[in-house]
């Protein structure tokens, strides 16, 4: 069996969504401090509805197919269905990644958490903490 599926290659080849926003309205970076990879996430939002949502990875493959993934996950859907991102869909919605691959996805869900938590902040709305994941010492 093919150590990567189909989807992750294509996701790899053509990632979606690739570059950034100007004028975000939430930036989340968040870095892998063992492998060493980026990931930052830019995302529009109007209401409660992310309308755009751009990333810029410096990273593995899997970690560059993960954000593409993630990103088409949460387009067009509202802020709640982003909080509720977890890497386990990501991963899914990639038909899978290797076991030592998972980590990439991980980047993926909290660079979402982390722009979401930083248009909260931006714009003084409550939150549950709990909500985010505990990404403070890379988070930014
Ligand atoms: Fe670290 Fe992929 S090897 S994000």
């Amino acid at each position: 069996m093919a150590l990567y599926s189909e989807k992750v290659m294509d996701h790899f080849r053509n990632p979606r969504n690739v570059g950034s926003i100007e004028n975000a309205d939430g930036i989340g970076e968040v870095g892998n401090g063992k492998c060493g990879d980026i990931m930052k996430i830019y995302l529009k939002i109007d209401g409660d509805i992310i309308t755009d949502v751009k990333f810029e990875t410096f990273g593995c493959g899997s970690a560059i197919a993960s954000s593409s993934m993630a990103t088409e996950l949460i387009k067009g859907k509202p802020l709640s269905d982003a909080l509720q991102l977890t890497n386990t869909a990501v991963t899914e919605a990639l038909d899978g990644l290797p076991a030592h691959k998972l980590h990439c996805s991980v980047l993926a869900e909290e660079a979402i958490k982390a722009a979401v938590r930083d248009y909260y902040d931006k714009n003084g709305i409550p939150y549950d903490h709990s909500q985010f994941p505990d990404c403070s010492a890379y988070c930014h």
